[in-house]
């Protein structure tokens, strides 16, 4: 997911800028650049890789200039190259854009034809050129890019720097987030509230189809029809404070060993410890009306939403369906008026994921998101929004969200049973409690660091590894294979433990190690005879459970891990923080980018 910041401000721009793109970094990318106005004339500065080769390019040749944009590029079109860095421009404009431009091979034939050159791969440049025909044609530049953004298809978020223009900044959203900031006497652009925080905390996020018009004393935005509109100018609550690392290496480390702190966060603003009963707060309507439950979400999200299908099966007894987001969405399926969609994202902006919510609101669903992002596109198009807060997640690889999640959705469940009738006030307690000793019980579990090190020291040299569970746990399987797989790119298989004899018990040999997660649930008896079954092979397993269930494996288990005894109900948010430790572990022996893995973005805002 691209990142893009622009100011006009009063002084030097060139380190804000670069400042406002080290908060972006953690979106992922794999090149940067800026662009000012020196005399009126576009001056850019641009670097493949990290930002450091940015700063260093511009410690070479500095930029001046009070106005500018700036961007991180996650490659879509175009290999990642300084060539294909944004802003990609002409003489006479600038550009810098997230998303995709889906007619841009249409567009640079037609311009091609009027003569125009091209100097990239990239789909941006026919943007850049389509505003400089505009503009070679006479058109003012909000004229000229008013224009070029009805030409265009596709999804993206754009801002513009026009040569000649001191006090002129254009952007434009569509399907990609954009906030405009209002400073004093300045006035600034970005992908989201982080990227300003520094520069002000006076935000106005654009809506679907909104452009806007920027100078430096205040903004005209503009609906997709080109009618003046106006937009809420809010007090963001994101921090300013640059996140560190503290004391940890990586941004993944600190993040796994934050959950016990952000699961109390969370579970303190749901759960009332005098009463011992959960609250989510004033709702549009009656949970006991849900008559059916849709959960939706893409990736680690999704995999919380699948757990969340068992609790509310089980304990709230509600006809639950869960899907990833890209598969929902062009199945289309009728839904019953009146259910619940429920949507779980950690940015709150993944795009299959809204096109999903999107979809759902046309079927007269009511919406209800969990996300850690109070103030992302899919919480401002939420009927209820139940916050994880679990604070920025810097780390590609999402850990501490996703166990957030789980305390939100279990919370969540237990509402939706109390307003359904399905537990009585015991039984509420009973569940109540077991989770408020979750944040103890994940403390002792990262007390057990140094073992799961040690472990995945003797797992590095796997070619395959498989992940198995049953039940909560067979979600948590399919979590800790793409943990392993997304940072250490070593192929993790998650599989339905009951599954195994249906063919990959044919994978087992000394070189796949198997992770069998076997919580002290009902289904343990089974789990562990699957793990008899693996060994019996010569399969070398890493059982992942409370002490009793690892002493009853014998000699013959690899390894242990064990779990604090817990409710089976909360397990799945204590076991997985040994496969977050697992994968981790493995990827920096394997010296892999633990925090921005190759190919990978925070969020996936493109299709
Ligand atoms: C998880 O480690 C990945 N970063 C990825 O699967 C992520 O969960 C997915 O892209 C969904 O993102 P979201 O929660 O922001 O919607």
């Amino acid at each position: 997911m691209c990142g893009i910041i622009g100011i006009i401000g009063k002084g030097e721009v060139a380190p804000l800028l670069v400042d406002g793109l080290r908060r972006l970094e953690y979106r992922g990318y794999d090149s940067a650049g800026i662009a000012t106005l020196i005399d009126g004339k576009i001056e850019r500065r641009r670097a493949e890789g990290k930002l450091d080769n940015l700063v260093a390019r511009l410690e070479e040749k500095p930029v001046q200039g009070t106005i500018g944009i700036g961007h991180t590029r996650w490659a879509t079109h175009g290999v990642p190259n300084e060539t294909n860095a944004h802003p990609i421009a002409t003489p006479r404009v600038a550009v810098v854009h997230n998303g995709i431009i889906e007619n841009f091979q249409e567009l640079r034939r037609e311009l091609s034809e009027l003569g125009y050159g091209f100097q990239t791969q990239t789909d941006t440049e026919a943007v850049a050129i389509m505003v400089t025909r505009y503009l070679d044609e006479g058109l003012s530049p909000k004229e000229a890019v008013g224009k070029t953004l009805h030409r265009l298809e596709g999804a993206f978020g754009l801002a513009f720097l026009f040569a000649g223009h001191h006090d002129l900044l254009i952007c434009a959203r569509r399907g990609s987030p954009l906030a405009v900031g209002y400073g004093d006497g300045e006035m600034f652009i970005g992908s989201d509230a982080l990227a300003l925080a520094p520069l002000t905390r006076r935000i106005a996020y654009l809506e679907e189809g909104d452009w806007a018009v920027l100078n430096g004393t205040g903004v005209t935005v503009y609906d997709a029809a080109d009618r003046k509109v106006e937009r809420v100018v809010r007090e963001t609550a994101v921090s300013g404070a640059l996140i560190g690392k503290g004391n940890h290496r990586h941004f993944m480390q600190k993040e796994i060993f934050e959950q016990p702190a952000v699961i109390g966060d969370t579970l303190h603003a749901l759960f009332n410890p005098t009463t011992r009963s959960v609250h989510l707060g004033a709702l549009p309507f009656d949970l006991a009306t849900v008559s059916r439950i849709t959960i939706i979400a893409c990736g680690t999200s999704f995999h919380s939403g699948m757990i969340a299908k068992y609790w509310l099966e089980r304990i709230a007894r509600v006809p639950v369906e869960a899907d990833i987001a890209s598969e929902f969405r062009y199945r289309a399926p009728e839904m019953p008026e009146g259910g619940l969609a429920l949507f779980i994202s950690q940015s709150g902006e993944t795009a299959d994921t809204l096109a999903a919510l999107r979809y759902c609101r046309t079927q007269k669903q009511h919406i209800a998101v969990v996300v850690n992002q109070p103030e992302s596109t899919m919480a401002r198009e939420a009927d209820i929004i139940l916050p994880t807060r679990a604070g920025p997640e810097i780390g590609v690889a999402s850990t501490k969200a996703f166990t957030t999640q789980l305390v939100v959705l279990a919370c969540f469940a237990i509402a939706v049973a109390k307003a359904r009738g399905s537990i009585d006030a015991a039984r509420e307690a009973k569940l109540s409690s077991a989770l408020t000793e979750i944040p103890s019980r994940a403390s002792e579990v990262l007390n057990h660091d140094e073992k799961i090190q040690a472990i995945a020291a003797a797992l590095l040299e796997a070619r395959d590894v498989l992940y198995l569970g049953r039940g909560t746990a067979y979600p948590l399987a399919l979590e800790g294979a793409l943990k392993l797989k997304e940072i250490s790119y070593i192929h993790a298989e998650g599989y339905a433990a009951g599954e195994m004899k249906h063919g990959p018990i044919a994978l087992i040999d000394e070189k796949v190690p198997i992770i069998v997660l076997a919580p002290p649930d009902d289904l343990f008896e089974k789990t562990a005879s699957n793990v008899q079954e693996v060994m019996a092979r010569g399969g070398k397993v890493v059982m992942i459970s409370d002490e009793k269930g690892l002493a009853t494996m014998g000699e013959r288990l690899h390894f242990g891990i064990p779990i604090p005894p817990c409710d089976p109900f909360v397990a799945p948010i204590l076991y997985a923080i040994p496969i977050q430790l697992l994968a981790y572990h493995i990827a920096v022996l394997k010296g892999t980018d633990v925090d921005q893995p190759r190919n990978l973005a925070k969020s996936v805002t493109v299709e």
